[in-house]
Order: structure tokens, then C-alpha cells, then sequence
């Protein structure tokens, strides 16, 4: 597969393409997410406005697979449900003017639940439908892939050629205590005034428990409903960006630039892939 990896972030549709494609072209506007991904992926992204994106470059780039993940604040729950007249969907809309002129072979977008059902959905249907493509629609957890920490995620697979549901795996987890740093960071330690302030909101979970819920952007940032924290015995405190990169699947190699904040660093986790979820979507292709 010749790929196009729109919305690329840290790269999570390259991890998961292993040596089944080759990404020709990664798009991002962020300067953190295509440090990241350039430091991991030896490439650097195009930190372009997608919205803006000409058909001439798309054309000459000869791309036959598109992999996208647009932004998902339209369609989320804690999100304005404004769709398509969000502005952050301009670039999702360009694209579907891009594809309708000249579509690929094959796409695969990855988007939250509330994308199911939404205008954007609507729109990108009629263009699979429009172009004679097969389509296939499914909800994905990472739960059900063996990774302690839930990531509902909903994947739209088109191609040209006609598609067949595989059957979801139903790997068991196991203990979040796999997925932790050798040397605890006493930083992510929360302080004991914090802890008092929200301890009745703090999704708690123990080294031992093979389950956890899904870190968002804020993590770090905010306490409730943003991810789970870890009981110790020396108290509570936050998953380690490097923590979350393994409980998201992505390789042990895989790094920051050093100067990046840990908060930049949880925002681009929160945006990101499951990589085996992800992984699973590309094997129907
Ligand atoms: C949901 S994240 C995608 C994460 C990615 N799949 C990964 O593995 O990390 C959306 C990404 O789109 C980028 N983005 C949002 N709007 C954009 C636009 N208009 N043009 C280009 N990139 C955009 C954001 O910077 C963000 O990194």
C-alpha cells in the first residue's frame, strides 16, 4: 500500500501499518506531534493545514491508501456535537472534496464513537458509496486486545475490493503492573491537598487490576474523568507518559523529544492510536 497518513500525530496508523504499506506523506499542523513523530519514525511529517491542502500535491504523491484520524472534538461526549459546522472539521470536509475528485484504493479512518451516526459519517458515506466502495463499520476496544486500558474507538475500512468482517479477538489483559516504569518519577506523585480535593472523582486503580480507563488529552491537567491514577503503597499518582505510550501498544522504542512537556507529551497520547486496535482495522484490507 502507498499511504497517505493524514492527522498523523505521533504516528500511530505507521506503527500499526508495519510492512504492509509505506507511508509517502504524513500531514500535521502540530510542531510537538511531528517532532515526535519524526524522532520515532526517521520522517518528517508536512505540518500543513489540511483544510488547505491542494489536489495538486495529493495527485502528484500517487497515494493509493489513505489512513486518517480527524480531530474527534465535533463527536465527543464531553465535545459540542457540532459535527461538521465545527470548525476543526473544516479539514475533514476539504478532504472529502479531495477524495470525491480523486479517491484511493483504500481508506481507513478511526474516529470516536460519537463520529457513528454524526453528519461527517453521513457525508463519508455517500462518498464510498458515490465511488462503488465496499465499506465496513465497527467499534474496537483495546480491552479486547490484551492492553489493560479501555479505548473505544470506531474504524470505517473502505476499499475497492469487497471486505469481511474478521472476528474481534477477546485477549485477556493483564495486570497494569506489566506496563509500568522500572523507576517511579516522585513528580507524578499527587500532592496530598490535590488527592483531598478529589479523591471521590479519581478513577483509582491498583498495580494488580487489569483494567483501567481511557487517558484523554487532559490527562495530567485535569483529575476527573481524564484517565485513571495509580494507588501505590507511597500514594496516588499519575501514569508516566512512557506508561501510557505501552498501554496505548506502542514499541518499546518509542520516545519524546526530551524537551517536550509532559503535558504536550499526555496530549498527543490522549489523541492517539491504540496500535493493535488499529492494527486489527488494517487486516480487513
Ligand atoms: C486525533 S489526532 C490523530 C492522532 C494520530 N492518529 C496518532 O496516531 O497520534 C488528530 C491530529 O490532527 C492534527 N490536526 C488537527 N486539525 C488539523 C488540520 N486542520 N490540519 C492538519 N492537522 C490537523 C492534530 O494536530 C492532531 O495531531
Amino acid at each position: 500500500m502507498k499511504v497517505l497518513e493524514l492527522f498523523s500525530g505521533l504516528g500511530g496508523w505507521r506503527y500499526a501499518l508495519r510492512d504492509r504499506g509505506h507511508v509517502l506523506a504524513a500531514y500535521d499542523v502540530s510542531e510537538a506531534a511531528n517532532a515526535t513523530y519524526a524522532l520515532n519514525h526517521g520522517d518528517d511529517p508536512r505540518a500543513r493545514e489540511l483544510a488547505t491542502l491542494p489536489s495538486r500535491e495529493v495527485a502528484e504523491l500517487g497515494a493509493d491508501t489513505w489512513v486518517l484520524s480527524p480531530p474527534c472534538q465535533p463527536f465527543c461526549r464531553m465535545g459540542n456535537h457540532q459535527g461538521l459546522e465545527d470548525p476543526r472539521s473544516r479539514a475533514f470536509c476539504h478532504l472529502m472534496e479531495l477524495f470525491q475528485q480523486a479517491p484511493p484504493d483504500r481508506l481507513v479512518l478511526e474516529n470516536v464513537g460519537g463520529f457513528l451516526g454524526s453528519d461527517a459519517h453521513a457525508l463519508l458515506s455517500e462518498q464510498l458509496r458515490n465511488q462503488g466502495m465496499h465499506q465496513l463499520e465497527f467499534q474496537a476496544c483495546s480491552s479486547h486486545f490484551g492492553l489493560p486500558n479501555q479505548r473505544p474507538r470506531v474504524f470505517i475500512v473502505a476499499s475497492r475490493r469487497s471486505l469481511k468482517a474478521l472476528p474481534m479477538p477477546e485477549l485477556q489483559p493483564g495486570p497494569l503492573a506489566d506496563y509500568l516504569d522500572q523507576e517511579e518519577d516522585e513528580r507524578l506523585y499527587l500532592r496530598s491537598e490535590t488527592l483531598a480535593r478529589h479523591i471521590h472523582g479519581l478513577d483509582l486503580v491498583e498495580p494488580g487490576d487489569r483494567r483501567s480507563t481511557c487517558f484523554i488529552g487532559g490527562y495530567g491537567r485535569r483529575f476527573v474523568a481524564s484517565g485513571p491514577f495509580l494507588k501505590t503503597n507511597l500514594g496516588v499518582r499519575r501514569f508516566s507518559p512512557s506508561e501510557v505510550a505501552r498501554l496505548l501498544g506502542l514499541p518499546a522504542g518509542f520516545r519524546f523529544p526530551e524537551a517536550l512537556s509532559f503535558q504536550s507529551r499526555y496530549r498527543l497520547l490522549g489523541n492517539g492510536l491504540s496500535i493493535p486496535v488499529a492494527a486489527w482495522a488494517l487486516d480487513h484490507l
